[in-house]
């Protein structure tokens, strides 16, 4: 085999004094697929931004190709030969899909107007070498989120990456997406391509990679082949313990409904009707889960549940008061929270620290502000105590998000949403993007709510976790509830299945 990257002792030290990347070595050989999985914070994203030229380490060494090199930017990675998708996608929302892909090399007619034809060619040839469709015409900010990846990962092929570095790609795809990003990723092996693929899902690790390197705290644990490792073995290699996976026995006691929604009706900008009248309650202590294939009306129902978007008819209830018509903070008043799918649209502001982030909704209340003034010492212990609780990894409280890994991001978003007491939690992707080890402790929170008397609504593109989760199931199929089991005792995912495809509806 033909080694197309060594990575020797590198080190990075951050500008806050940590340290992400504690001497780091392995290889990876040239036409494989190649595994990067460790817990969250354990330094991947950095090793792959110092392979990609955008961040600089203090010792270490990177041999390309049999060469040293020093990459002084992503474009000078890329010259190389080097391709990355990152974990918080990329893209220019305002442009068309053909704009994102030719951004940097765009054809020009007498070098100065952008050649919007020669563009779309450009980008339609990609894709059919590729197999890979997407809208080229269409703007990304319309785009749902496994489409607007696919155009990342052309874009990186259109600069002719031979090395391609996928950061969480499936974190926000659907299992059906998922499998389609595995074909191509299986294709562009094909191609001579070499891949580095990081995630969470250890299912995912085990279908698809040939080796699989864990690191933990900025060290490299193991380099093994993928198959002789079970997703259990390389789980305990991350986390460095014991783990276990209970079911969660079912809630002693439920109560009253505190969400009750009635015949909701929504057409899009498009006309398009995209829920055709949803009824449903959720009742203190249970927690409801909704399974369906992504893009069925989930998000919709979510943002009108929420306030983020307004239903052209029906009701909700929300603890005997109707919401229809609120706005966001109102319905947030009621006791409603909301840990939103893409936490870094609707989740948290980056560029504000942990503890204004974790206080946002707040501050101004007792034992926050007294009278006029804001406790800033209070809220720094507290937020201590929440990122204790969480297991929020950080420096302190006064750390920008930004600074945070992914998982850790998703963790204070979930920390602030669990803690606000509430009455009704609408958790939509909770764990997206959060390891295994805690994964556990957020499951086990959810329950901990739901045994408070918390009434959850559970959107999760993971058939397994509302299986594990949910006291009862609905389906979710082009806008309706297809099926409902009250019962979910020994429910599988070949049960749902036909309902969420569409194939089979309860009378
Ligand atoms: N720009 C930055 N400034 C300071 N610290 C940072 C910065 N980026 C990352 N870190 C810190 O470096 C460590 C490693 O972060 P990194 O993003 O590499 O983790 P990760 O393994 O990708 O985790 P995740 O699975 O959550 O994505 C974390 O402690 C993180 O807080
Ligand atoms: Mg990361």
């Amino acid at each position: 085999m033909d080694t197309i990257l060594s990575i020797r002792n590198i080190v990075k030290v951050y500008p806050n004094g940590v340290v992400a990347n504690k001497g780091i070595s392995f290889d990876i050989e040239k036409n494989t697929i190649h595994a990067l999985v460790g817990e969250n914070g354990a330094g991947k994203t950095t090793l792959m931004k110092i392979l990609f030229g955008i961040e600089k380490p203090q010792e270490g060494k990177i041999i390309y190709k049999g060469k040293e090199v020093h990459f002084k930017s992503p474009l000078d990675a890329i010259h190389n030969g080097i391709g990355m998708v990152h974990q918080h996608l990329m893209l220019a929302p305002d442009l068309t899909v053909a704009e994102n892909l030719t951004l940097g090399i765009e054809p020009r007619k007498w070098k100065v107007f952008l050649d919007t034809k020669k563009a779309v060619d450009i980008a339609k040839r990609v894709s059919e070498e590729f197999g890979m469709e997407v809208p080229l015409e269409k703007r990304v900010r319309d785009l749902p989120i496994g489409i607007r990846q696919r155009v990342e990962i052309l874009k990186a092929l259109l600069r002719n990456a031979e090395l391609l570095i996928l950061d969480e790609p499936t974190a926000v795809l659907t299992p059906q997406e998922t499998e389609v990003l595995f074909k191509t990723l299986f294709d562009l092996k094909k191609h001579g391509k070499t891949i580095i693929f990081i995630s969470h899902k250890l299912k995912e690790v085990k279908a698809i990679a040939d080796r699989v390197t864990v690191i933990r705290d900025g060290k490299v644990i193991a380099t093994e082949d993928a198959g002789s490792l079970t997703e259990h073995e390389i789980a305990e290699l991350m986390v460095g313990r014991e783990i276990r996976f209970e079911r969660i026995p079912p809630s002693p006691k439920v109560g009253a409904p505190l969400l009750k929604v009635k015949n909701i009706r929504y057409r899009n900008k498009e006309n398009v009707e995209v829920l055709k009248g949803v009824s449903f309650e959720v009742r203190s202590g249970e927690i409801l889960g909704v399974a369906g294939v992504e893009g069925n009306g989930q998000t919709e129902l979510v943002e009108i549940l929420t306030g983020l978007r307004k239903a052209d008819e029906g009701s909700i209830v929300i603890n005997g008061e109707e919401v229809i018509g609120k706005t966001p903070r109102e319905i947030r008043e009621k006791g409603v929270s909301h840990i939103p799918e893409d936490r870094m649209k609707n989740g948290v502001a980056e560029n504000a620290k942990i503890k204004e982030n974790l206080i946002v909704d707040r501050y101004y209340k007792n034992p926050f502000s007294k009278g006029m003034f804001v406790d800033w010492k209070f809220i720094t212990k507290y937020s201590a105590k929440l990122m204790k609780d969480f297991n929020v990894l950080a420096t302190s409280p006064d750390a920008l998000v930004s600074s945070l890994s992914g998982g850790n991001i998703q963790k204070v978003v979930v920390a602030r949403e669990l803690s606000m007491n509430p009455s009704v939690i609408i958790a939509d992707q909770p764990v997206r993007g959060i390891d295994v080890g805690s994964e556990e402790l957020v499951h086990r929170l959810l329950n901990e709510a739901r045994d408070k008397g918390s009434a959850i609504f559970l959107v999760s593109a993971d058939l397994d976790e509302v299986l594990e989760l949910s006291s009862r199931i609905i389906v979710i199929y082009n806008g309706e509830i297809v099926a409902r089991f009250d019962d979910v005792e020994g429910l599988t995912g070949k049960d749902l299945g036909p309902y969420m495809l569409g194939v089979k509806r309860e009378a």
